[in-house]
């Protein structure tokens, strides 16, 4: 127990790709590109994309089973279903349809959209529940199917992004493994980076105009979001080192969203973290935006380089604008 309350543990870690990939070259029949561009501006060599018939809801659910046979928990013991996603395959929300696929009777669960910090915001959320005491076990699960939204006549994003679903258990834990955390957010810059609702209109009676749904596909400012993210990300991992009383060289592992290559590098670079201590998978899926963080923290546990007790500094970023980070220990 910590003074607030329950202590949190992660528990369990679970990832689910699609079958497709995607390659430079795929892209360099499509757009005037180049696997050499791509490769050096970005470090991605590939990407996952869901196909048609595919579900976010199928991929998350994939994930959150491998995620709950980890920690050894059974779906109705379940009290909380968060779904990190700006993808939903329902705008109403997909974690309800995630709670009955997997039979979860008991949990309460709902949908959570902070773009790619979704996973860290997420785990914050999920944070507040545990500490209060009124949910011991919590499934977040990080999804999101860019593909869906990206415009692939567009080089300047859609060499980006790909699709995935990661999940984690969090439960109430006699030690406290979430050691500390940041969330922050900025609506002034919200224009880097959109996924715009595009009014139409259309009159429904005389004199009574609504707006027909639809959505523009993603558009972004990378030169602004790259600085946002090479400032920003350091500031918010200091800052919850801070809160956890700890510095950067205690930190074992920086798992950070996964955007870019060069991001990665600048980042741990400024906070003085060797790139030996920096996972990342990002040549393989590129961004899957609230994926990403579960995606690699998963590989990193199955690869066996993370081991329980060690030291996580993770932090998400991206639309909002939003970014935020949290420290914990891996394993109960
Ligand atoms: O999830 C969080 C959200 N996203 C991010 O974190 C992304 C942050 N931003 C970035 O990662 C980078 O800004 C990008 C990878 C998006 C772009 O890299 P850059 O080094 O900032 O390139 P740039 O936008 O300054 O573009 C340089 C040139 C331009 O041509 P001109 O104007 O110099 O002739 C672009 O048109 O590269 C061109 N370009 C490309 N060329 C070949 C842009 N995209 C491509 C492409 N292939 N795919």
């Amino acid at each position: 127990m910590n003074q607030l309350g329950a202590g949190i543990a992660i528990t369990g870690v679970g990832s689910a790709k699609p079958e497709t990939v995607l390659d430079n070259h795929h892209l360099s029949q499509m757009v005037e590109t180049s696997d050499e561009w791509i490769q050096t501006r970005t470090g991605i060599r590939q990407r996952r994309l869901l196909d048609a018939q595919g579900s976010l809801s199928e991929m998350a659910s994939a994930a959150a089973h491998k995620a709950m046979a980890m920690a050894g928990l059974s779906p109705v013991n379940l009290d909380l279903i968060i779904l990190a996603t700006s993808t939903a395959d329902d705008l109403f929300g997909s974690a309800c349809q995630i709670q009955a696929s997997l039979g979860a009777s008991n949990a309460v669960a709902f949908d959570l959209t902070a773009a790619c910090s979704g996973f860290v915001f997420g785990m914050v959320t999920a944070a507040q529940f545990i500490r209060t005491g009124v949910y011991r076990n919590v499934l977040l699960i990080g999804a999101d199917v860019l593909s869906r939204w990206v415009d692939w006549s567009d080089r300047c994003t859609c060499v980006l992004f790909g699709d995935g679903a990661g999940a984690v258990v969090m439960q109430a834990n006699q030690q406290d493994r979430l050691l500390g955390f940041e969330i922050r957010s900025d609506g002034n810059q919200n224009g880097s980076l959109k996924l715009a609702y595009d009014a139409r209109t259309q009159e429904i009676v005389k004199g009574v105009t609504v707006s027909r749904g639809c959505y523009q596909p993603i558009t972004m400012n990378g030169k602004e979001v790259y600085r946002f993210a090479v400032q920003k990300v350091p500031e918010v991992i200091d800052k919850a080192l801070f809160w956890a009383n700890l510095t950067t060289d205690q930190v074992d592992w920086l798992v950070l969203h996964q955007a870019n290559q060069r991001i990665l590098d600048a980042v741990a670079q400024r906070l003085k973290i060797p790139s030996e201590k920096v996972l990342t998978n990002l040549s393989n899926y590129g961004n899957t935006s609230a994926a990403s963080i579960p995606l690699v923290l998963d590989e990193g546990v199955q690869q066996g380089k993370i081991k329980p007790g060690d030291i996580i500094a993770a932090s998400g970023f991206g639309a909002g604008l939003t970014w935020g980070s949290a420290i914990f220990q891996w394993g109960r």
